[in-house]
């Protein structure tokens, strides 16, 4: 299985400035039940120290309270995990609510442009929403802004890592129409003898 930077499209994509990136974003800003929420996108390296950390945190509360590394064969890593999402070559789709005079995180994907086996991809390497915040859309939000960026760059599929012992997530992806991967363990009816699995959706 190969992974590389690859291909034209992929080489063009990864050459994107935030600003271009945001222009396939079909919502910069949204009201759910009244509340206000803006959309940005950023490189890794233009992350401001404290959106670094909100970005962290959401990511260990959920993780920690759905109990989804500490289940899984790949245990809970922090240095390789903090390595792997704040790469060089991640972006970010991160969700603001608006309150008041201030600004908060509250939801965001973490992508990055791929070659590998031949396809371009678009790898949704994180999706998370702060508890508080879901079940009002934001996540729909954020996967929409993900398809659009895809069809916008001419990449052929949304991949994602998805555990086995986490439903909600495996049901929201559903919804979208993810289906198994070929690379994924369990595909073509084989016994799945790990513990995720990898999904794809079409987006060209
Ligand atoms: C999974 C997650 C990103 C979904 O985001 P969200 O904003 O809560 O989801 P949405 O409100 O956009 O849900 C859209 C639809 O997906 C389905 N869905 C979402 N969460 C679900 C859940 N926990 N159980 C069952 N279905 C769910 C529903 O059909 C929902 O529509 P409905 O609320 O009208 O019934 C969010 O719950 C989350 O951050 N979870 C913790 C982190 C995580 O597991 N991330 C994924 C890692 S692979």
């Amino acid at each position: 299985m190969g992974l590389s930077t690859g291909s034209k499209v992929i080489i063009a994509a990864n050459k994107a400035t935030p600003e271009e990136l945001a222009l396939a974003l079909p919502a910069r800003e949204l009201t759910v039940n009244g509340t206000r929420y803006r959309l940005d996108v950023k490189l890794s390296k233009e992350l401001l120290p404290h959106t670094r950390d909100a970005i962290w945190n959401i990511l260990v509360t959920n993780m920690r309270d759905l109990r989804v590394y500490k289940a899984s064969s790949l245990k809970w890593k922090p240095a390789a995990k903090k390595k792997e999402i704040f790469n060089r070559l991640s972006r970010f789709v991160l969700v603001f609510s608006e309150e008041e005079d201030a600004e908060r995180l509250v939801a965001y994907t973490i992508f990055r442009f791929e070659h590998e086996d031949d396809f371009d991809i678009l790898y949704c390497y994180e999706l998370q929403v702060l508890q508080e915040a879901q079940r009002r859309g934001l996540g729909k939000v954020l996967m929409e802004q993900l398809v659009s960026v895809s069809k916008t760059w001419k990449i052929g599929k949304i991949n994602l890592t998805v555990f086995l012992s986490n439903p909600g997530a495996l049901k929201f992806y559903k919804t979208f129409g993810f289906v198994l991967d070929e690379t994924s363990p369990g595909y073509g009816g084989e016994e799945n003898e790990d513990d995720y699995e990898i999904l794809a959706m079409p987006t060209s």
